[in-house]
């Protein structure tokens, strides 16, 4: 695993862009849980960053409000898209992601 962020950097239900590996990667608070996920729409591309989280376990597209799974990013309205997840673990003060 690799470092990400400090989990100061992205308070509870506050979301964050980070650089990893070359890779765009949305770090996500959502009810102290964090999640990662790529910050590119599997639809047509829009940056996940602008997304809104519901429920604790969902984001929405800023586009075109696909919800995707922040566990399994898997999408409600259309199976056929998915949204990548990274594994995530917090160690002390940092946030660790598992690029696969
Ligand atoms: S670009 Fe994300 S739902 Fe269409």
């Amino acid at each position: 695993m690799v470092f990400a962020a400090k989990v100061s950097e992205v308070p509870l239900w506050e979301k964050k862009v980070v650089t990893v590996e070359g890779r765009e990667i949305l770090l996500v608070n959502a009810k102290g849980t964090i999640y990662a996920c790529d910050n590119e729409c599997p639809h047509q591309w829009a940056p996940m960053a602008g997304g809104l989280v519901k429920d604790g376990e969902r984001i929405s597209c800023p586009r075109h409000g696909y919800h995707f799974n922040l566990k399994t990013g898997a999408c409600t309205e259309y199976p056929e898209y998915t949204l990548k997840i990274y594994p995530t673990k917090v160690e002390g003060e940092d946030i660790l992601v598992e690029l696969g």
